[in-house]
């Protein structure tokens, strides 16, 4: 059985104020939630944000990092940096990160690997442009993005690996992928798993879905059979939405 999972991306939004009074007013409205959650703040209120999350059921997460532990990476932020801030959890491979700043899947497949062996857990967003969902080709891209994200991470480390599924022309534009449309997907997804690693693996691995994921929108979502949680940009940055996309079920 899956435990349903949901984050928030607070992408390039937020204080250290605002980032607080946030997590403040989540960690209240959400204590009695059962499944997962888990904030993702800028780099700069992450350390707040785990401070005032601290004991709590909300997990902190950062939404990208360096695939190095130091050096000189000028403006690149280490796993270490990030443990030590109070993140566990890292988001990688967003479609923001691979197609504003030109991440390709070898560089996301090596921040996989380092954010593992460190002890984090991973979101690895994969998803399809608009272009390559007209020309056919939404199986071919996530197969692609999958595979090379995750070369050579052995089986024994999924348990801390999610997939997000966010197809790029859903995200902050306010189109919804379907129910339908995201389930099949997410069933690719699965499929997808079993040829990599097996049929067990495929059954375990958490999925989420990202792009406009709203209050009115995460009931039917979340009741498709392969859609195991969200991941919520816009919606993540009010108490008011949030707080009813993570209660979805309550
Ligand atoms: P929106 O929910 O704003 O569409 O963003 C989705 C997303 O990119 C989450 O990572």
């Amino acid at each position: 059985m899956r435990t349903p999972y949901i984050a928030g991306n607070w992408k390039m939004h937020m204080n250290r104020a605002e980032a607080r009074d946030l997590a403040a007013q989540l960690r209240e409205l959400l204590a009695p939630v059962k499944h997962r959650i888990m904030v993702a703040p800028p780099f700069t209120a992450i350390e707040t944000v785990a401070v005032t999350l601290q004991g709590s059921n909300i997990m902190v997460g950062a939404q990208n990092m360096a695939p190095a532990l130091n050096g000189a990476h000028t403006g690149e932020i280490s796993p270490l940096m990030l443990k030590d801030a109070g993140a566990t959890v890292v988001i990688l491979g967003h479609s923001e990160r691979r197609h504003s700043y030109g991440e390709g899947d070898g560089l996301i497949n090596e921040k996989v690997h380092l954010a593992l062996q460190e002890g984090l857990e991973v979101i690895l967003c994969v998803g399809e442009t608009l272009e390559e969902r007209e020309a056919g080709r939404v199986d071919a891209v996530v197969e692609e993005q999958l595979a090379g994200g995750l070369r050579e991470i052995g089986a024994s480390l999924l348990p801390r690996v999610t997939i997000a599924y966010e197809p790029v022309w859903a995200i902050g534009t306010g189109k919804t992928a379907t129910p339908d449309d995201a389930d099949s997907v997410h069933g690719t997804i699965r499929r997808i798993f079993t040829e990599l690693y097996n049929s067990e693996e495929a059954e375990k691995i958490v999925i989420q879905y990202g792009g406009s994921v709203k209050p009115d929108n995460v009931k039917g979502l979340m009741s498709r059979d392969n859609i195991d949680g969200a991941l919520v940009g816009g919606a993540s940055l009010k108490v008011d939405s949030f707080g009813p996309i993570v209660q979805f079920n309550s």
